[in-house]
C-alpha cells in the first residue's frame, strides 16, 4: 500500500496529497545502498528542510495580500504552501528515527531554525527571502529530476524510497510556483540572481555540514569508502555534479522559466506507480 494518495500529476491544481508515512525502527542507519555517504546526503537534506519549508510557507503567506486580485494564482500559492507544509511535517517525523539511531542533531536543527528565521526572514527581509526561495525551488526541482531520472532510490529501503520519490515528484509538480510569485512581485534580474546564488550557498552549506556531522558521528568521515562513494555520487554514472551545474546555470538565462524543462513525466510515473 502506498503511503501517499494516488492522484495524477496536476500542476494547474496544486494541493497536498494525503499521506500516511511511518518510519519503523527497522530502517537501517545506512538505508541507501548500504552507503553512509549516500544515506547521509539525503539525511542532511532531511535535517534542514524541516525548518526551510516552514520558512517558505511563512514568507509566501506574507505575500498573499499582494495577490488578492488574482484569486486563481492565490489558490495555487495556497496549494504550494500546503504541499511544502506536508513535506516539512513528514520529514520531521523521520527525525525521530535519527534520534533513536543515536545521532546528536538538536544543535544543527536549532541552528538552521535560527538562520532561516533571524538571518534570512528578519535580517534580509521578505524580498530577498522570496528570491532565495525561488532559487532554492529551482535547485530542488533539479535534484528531484536527477533522483527520479536516475532511479537513485532503487537500492533504498522501501519506506525511504517512497518518502523521497513522493517529495521529488511534488517538487516537480509545483516547480513554477515560487518563480511565478517572485516574477509577479519583482522583475529585477539582479534580485533573481542574488536569490539563486544565496540559495546555492545555503543548500551546499547545509548539505555539507549535515553530511560531515553525521559521518563523523558514525566514525565514517575519514574512511576511504566514504570518499570513494562521494566521488561516485558526484562524478559517477549519473554525473550529478556536472548535470546539476548545467541545470543550475539555466537559471541565469534572462528568459528562463521553470516550465521550459520537460520533466513532468518523471513525476507522473511516481504518482501512477503509487497504489
Ligand atoms: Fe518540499
Ligand atoms: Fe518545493
Amino acid at each position: 500500500m502506498s503511503r501517499f494518495e494516488r492522484r495524477a500529476l496536476d500542476p494547474s491544481h496544486l494541493r497536498p496529497r494525503r499521506t500516511a508515512f511511518t518510519f519503523p525502527s527497522s530502517i537501517p542507519k545506512h538505508w541507501l545502498a548500504g552507503s553512509p555517504t549516500q544515506s547521509h546526503f539525503f539525511n542532511a537534506i532531511n535535517l534542514f528542510v524541516v525548518s526551510f519549508e516552514e520558512f517558505m510557507v511563512r514568507v509566501m503567506r506574507d505575500r498573499l495580500p499582494e495577490l488578492k486580485e488574482d484569486t486563481e494564482f492565490s489558490r495555487q500559492v495556497r496549494g504550494f504552501m500546503g504541499q511544502e507544509a506536508t513535506h516539512s511535517y513528514v520529514h520531521e517525523k523521520f527525525l525521530n528515527n535519527l534520534r533513536e539511531q543515536g545521532y546528536q542533531i538538536e544543535g544543527y536543527l536549532s541552528a538552521s531554525e535560527r538562520i532561516f528565521t533571524h538571518w534570512f526572514e528578519k535580517g534580509l527581509g521578505q524580498r530577498v527571502s522570496m528570491s532565495m526561495i525561488a532559487g532554492f525551488e529551482h535547485l530542488t526541482a533539479l535534484l528531484a529530476e536527477i533522483v527520479l531520472a536516475d532511479q537513485m532510490m532503487k537500492p533504498a529501503e522501501p519506506f525511504m524510497a517512497e518518502l523521497w520519490e513522493w517529495h521529488a515528484a511534488e517538487e516537480i509538480e509545483h516547480k513554477e510556483m515560487a518563480f511565478e510569485l517572485l516574477r509577479r512581485t519583482s522583475r529585477s534580474y539582479l534580485l533573481r540572481m542574488a536569490g539563486v546564488l544565496l540559495g546555492g550557498v545555503v543548500v551546499l552549506g547545509f548539505i555539507g555540514t549535515g553530511m560531515v556531522m553525521l559521518l563523523r558521528q558514525d566514525g565514517e568521515l575519514w574512511r576511504k569508502r566514504t570518499w570513494r562513494d562521494f566521488k561516485a555520487l558526484l562524478f559517477g554514472p549519473s554525473r550529478m555534479a556536472l548535470r546539476s551545474l548545467g541545470i543550475f546555470l539555466e537559471y541565469f538565462r534572462p528568459g528562463f522559466h521553470p516550465n521550459q524543462r520537460d520533466n513532468y513525466s518523471l513525476a507522473e510515473s511516481v504518482f501512477q506507480r503509487a497504489k
